[in-house]
């Protein structure tokens, strides 16, 4: 005699369930691949978004607990309320948020995302029913150091939490993470009674709490994007762990997905800092040098006419964007420079620098709103070797990322960063406010540089005025 899937108790509503699981799982695949383009981005975080829809509908819906008994209405209630809450301050806050204190909401996110993993694992590990104490207990975690850590890079990005440099702070994690895994091992390999188990639980968010406070507080100066995306890795992770928890396709696969790009993410901006993961883990790297100060020489200005005339008859112009650009808004302005300077004959690309401004990618966003070709945006990779036969270089609100610094003097604390070589260029331009530091709070040296001549101002103001200049020649 045949079974069927009635006979082993499998619904036409579990199967469907599981179809939608697979539906979104492709949804977040498409949405991944439109989103490693900047022009198709947006269209990608339109599909995933779709998917996480369709699979929390299906879910609140159709799920089904071990017994059988789908999600009691009064608990969908309550989920669809939080949903609506959740969604209309989420969807507030990002479009009040300006361009500029967007690396601070994304940690905001990312924060809320290894919270929420942290809480489901939380209430879960004295779920009798949960059988999945491992996995539960590295949820709880994962989770909770992916909240604590954003938090603290959140204060960062947004300069209200300072850099703790001290020696002790490696040996400090070192010991709290071997406490932690101790006491992992020590839940899971014994017996307690629930009232114990509750209380270990607690000990041991509070010591993973302390964990993510103390592995990000150390790192600054320029090295935060690793941290940034290492931290975005462990919420995908904590995510994956709670679908886990749940035996939930959709969840494993969607935290898989956030989880394996924020890795991947990591490795590059490891890469792009030339720092090793393993000092990122231990919190031993970032800052612990002082802000040097380079030998200084003048500096020499340029005026707007002199700027327009050297542009106007340069055969080949670099521009260096950084987060002053954000912070101007002036990225509409400078792909009109660029067409005014091709119009007359001059070749332009943009140099990007993998950690420019304050996110992974932030600087092919920002140049994709001003719809600049992505055909002009040249990897530092690829754009370096060409830097020496270069006309001219303009700098526009960069600063840690051209510092001559992370290439020769073994005493900075940006020593060893990867940067675009714009000291190599025949004339460099620079273009900032007045002799601000960059995120990294040390002086650059670049700016005293004889072949250097500095436009003072907001980028934006300024790149008006000498757009306006050249179209007088
Ligand atoms: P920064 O080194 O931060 O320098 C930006 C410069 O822009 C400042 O020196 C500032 O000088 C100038 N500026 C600010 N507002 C301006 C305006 N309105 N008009 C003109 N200039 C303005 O920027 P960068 O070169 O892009 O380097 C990025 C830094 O941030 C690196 O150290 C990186 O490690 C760090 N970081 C990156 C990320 C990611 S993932 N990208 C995340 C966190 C941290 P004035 O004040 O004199 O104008």
């Amino acid at each position: 005699m045949n079974t069927t899937l009635y006979d082993l108790g499998i619904t036409a509503g579990d199967v469907f369930l599981e179809i939608s699981y697979l539906v979104a799982a492709i949804l977040f695949v498409i949405g991944l691949k439109l989103m490693s383009h900047p022009e198709s981005s947006r269209k990608g975080n339109i599909w995933a978004g779709g998917g996480m829809i369709l699979a929390m509908i299906t879910t609140l819906f159709l799920h089904r607990d071990a017994s059988g008994n789908h999600i009691a209405m009064l608990n969908v209630i309550v989920i669809v309320i939080a949903i609506i809450v959740g969604g209309v301050v989420g969807t507030i806050v990002a479009r009040k948020v300006k361009m500029t204190a967007m690396p601070q909401l994304v940690s905001l996110f990312n924060a809320t995302g290894g919270a929420a993993s942290a809480l489901v694992a939380l209430m879960e590990y004295s779920n009798p029913e949960n059988t999945s104490a491992l996995v539960t207990l590295l949820g709880l975690i994962i989770g909770t150091i992916a909240f604590s850590g954003s938090m603290i890079a959140y204060g960062k990005l947004d300069g209200k939490v300072g850099d703790i440099f001290a020696d002790w702070i490696k040996y400090f994690n070192i010991i709290t993470l071997i406490i932690i895994a101790a006491l992992t091992y020590y839940m899971i390999g014994f017996s307690h009674t629930m009232e114990m188990q509750t209380t270990l639980s607690y000990v041991l968010l509070g010591l993973a709490l302390i964990y993510g406070i103390m592995f990000v507080m150390p790192i600054g100066g320029a090295d935060m994007p690793v941290v940034i995306s290492l931290l975005n890795s462990l919420t995908g992770i904590a995510a994956a762990l709670a679908g886990f928890i749940y035996g939930n396709q959709a969840m494993i696969l969607g935290g898989i997905f956030v989880g394996s790009a924020g890795s991947i993410l990591t490795l590059l901006m490891c890469k792009a800092m030339n720092r090793s993961l393993v000092s990122v883990i231990v919190g031993s790297f970032g800052g612990g040098g002082t802000a040097i100060s380079s030998e200084q020489g003048n500096i020499k200005e340029i005026s707007l006419s002199d700027a327009s005339v050297l542009l106007s008859y340069s055969q080949s112009v670099v521009i260096v964007p950084g987060y002053g650009l954000a912070v101007a808004q002036a990225q509409h302005i400078c792909n009109e420079l660029v067409i005014l300077l091709e119009n007359k004959g001059v070749e332009v690309k943009f140099a990007i620098h993998p950690v420019a401004g304050r996110m992974p990618g932030h600087m092919n966003v920002l140049l994709a709103e001003a719809d600049v070709p992505y055909t002009k945006l040249a990897e530092m990779d690829d754009i370096n070797p060409s830097l020496p036969n270069t006309d001219v270089v303009i700098i526009i609100g960069a600063n840690d990322v051209v510092n001559p610094a992370a290439n020769d003097d073994p005493a900075s604390p940006i020593y060893g960063m990867p940067i675009i070589n714009a000291y190599e260029a025949k004339n460099i331009i620079v273009m900032k406010r007045g002799m601000g530091k960059g995120y990294a709070g040390i002086e650059n040296a670049l700016f005293f540089n004889e072949k250097t001549r500095m436009l003072f101002g907001n980028a934006k103001d300024t790149l008006q005025t000498l757009v306006a200049e050249i179209k007088k020649l």
